[in-house]
């Protein structure tokens, strides 16, 4: 009696709180009622699919159809009440659809489970969110090629180890974004095929006893096809692991850009300057503009690689078939298409927003001997080996660092006194115009190829 008292005391104090907490620590709703619109049209497939086979009759259908419209209305208006107590957005709408038309509401799950009709919402979810992805990936494209064409000419030093190593064009050093966000657009086309995949009809995990039609249901989507394995159906995440990945490919190329375009503006080598909306000032120094945009978006880099790494953490060792740990694979989901939907929006008008001083660049590039492989390569073409070219311009370059001057400011005898090959039409060579005509082939910076790269760019926009 005693002890029982006391369970009951004990249950008492505690039962209904925790039972709240149980509640809301299993429940999704709050984060996924966000895939509101691919329940309902998951449903509505399911439904006809369902009239078709004379599963549920057509007036079963004509009324789900009539609910969910409803249904639809009150959510996009806001009036809709989502509840904690019926867990995730299924029950929910599920539930008030019920409430709306009645028997044929509680139909609507003939076949079917929570299992294949979450794996679906999300991949229709995620489908949707690439195709957004795809047409913000080709904006920002497409103003990275124009940035280029714009700078075709304008020389830069290149860098390697962050030191001057040769010049190239600005536009060029542009187009090579452009590669990096074209692979990645890639990558996502390609997931894009596995997302695409239908669930439905794996039912719980082993299928289902009704005369069901999946290849109908997966041509309603355009899906590419039906999983063909039940069990790998509803319990398998990898297209999100897969997209994630892409998220976070796509992000490391984004903090490349960011950290450049960061150490551009630095007033202490002012190659570019971004428009002011992508910048702030400081609460102290009057004088301060940073750019908080770039430095945001090589921050959420690793916010992107978290959310891979959860879902490859949630995903390991989990037996099939279905488990309630695969619940948690939508936050980080949701998060990584928020962060890079959000970032390419922004880029793609920030790239709008680069002016390039060319006065900056051009004077950087009178620091560091960036023509002297020119001048082996010159030293080649009148018969040197390479290696002894190469060594005797590093002659030349000591020479020249201890003049405190640039290659081409050294005369041609002094150049003679490495180079005894150097004749007059050196100088030519030693500039960076020069420089940059000369790696005339595809894929070279010489401005002529910058523009015929950005012609073929453009076709691949199109
Ligand atoms: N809210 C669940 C999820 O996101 C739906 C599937 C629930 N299935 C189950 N057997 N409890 O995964």
């Amino acid at each position: 009696m005693t002890s029982n008292a006391n369970q009951y005391t004990w249950a008492g104090r505690f039962s209904e709180p925790v039972s709240d907490l149980v509640k809301r620590y299993t429940a999704s709703v709050d984060f996924d009622q966000r895939m509101w619109r691919q329940d309902i049209r998951g449903s509505l497939a399911h439904a006809r699919m369902l009239a078709k086979q004379g599963i549920i009759a057509a007036a079963d259908l004509a009324d789900i159809e009539r609910g969910m419209a409803i249904v639809s209305e009150e959510i996009e208006s806001g009036k809709f009440e989502w509840s904690v107590d019926l867990e995730d957005v299924h029950l929910n709408i599920e539930k008030r659809l019920t409430a709306l038309v009645g028997d044929a509401g509680k139909r609507l799950h003939t076949g079917r489970s929570r299992n294949d009709q979450v794996a679906t919402d999300i991949r229709l979810y995620l489908r949707d969110a690439i195709d957004d992805i795809q047409v913000l990936l080709k904006a920002f494209r497409s103003a990275l090629v124009d940035l280029a064409e714009k700078e075709a000419a304008t020389p830069m030093p290149g860098f390697t180890h962050l030191q001057v190593a040769q010049p190239v064009t600005f536009g060029h050093h542009m187009l090579a974004y452009f590669e990096m966000f074209g692979r990645d657009a890639e990558r996502y086309a390609d997931c894009r095929k596995r997302v695409a995949r239908l669930p439905l009809g794996a039912a719980a995990l082993a299928g289902t006893t009704y005369p069901i039609d999946r290849e109908y249901v997966a041509e309603q989507f355009g899906f590419e096809g039906v999983c063909e394995n039940s069990l790998d159906a509803v319990s398998d995440r990898d297209f999100a692991i897969e997209f994630c990945a892409a998220c976070a490919l796509l992000m490391m190329h984004i903090s490349r850009l960011s950290e450049e375009l960061v150490m551009w503006m630095s007033p202490r080598v002012g190659f570019i300057q971004i428009a002011d909306r992508f910048c702030t000032g400081s609460s102290i120094m009057p004088q301060k503009k940073n750019p908080d945009v770039p430095e945001l978006a090589r921050g959420k880099t690793g916010r992107v690689y978290g959310q891979l790494i959860s879902l490859l953490t949630l995903m390991k060792s989990q037996p099939l078939a279905y488990n309630k740990d695969n619940q948690e694979d939508k936050e980080p989901l949701f998060d990584a298409v928020d962060t890079v939907t959000d970032t390419l929006r922004i880029f793609a008008d920030m790239a709008g927003g680069i002016t390039v001083r060319a006065d900056n660049m051009q004077a950087a590039l009178t620091q560091g001997f960036a023509t002297a492989t020119d001048l082996a390569d010159y030293l080649v073409k009148k018969g040197l080996p390479f290696r002894d070219a190469h060594e005797a311009v590093g002659h030349a370059v000591k020479a020249a660092e201890a003049k405190g001057v640039d290659l081409p400011q050294l005369t041609l005898d002094e150049l003679k006194a490495f180079c005894p090959q150097v004749e007059n039409d050196v100088f030519s060579v030693l500039t960076v115009a020069g420089s940059l005509a000369s790696r005339n082939h595809i894929g070279g910076t010489a401005p002529d190829q910058v523009r015929a790269a950005v012609a073929r760019a453009r076709q691949r926009l199109a």
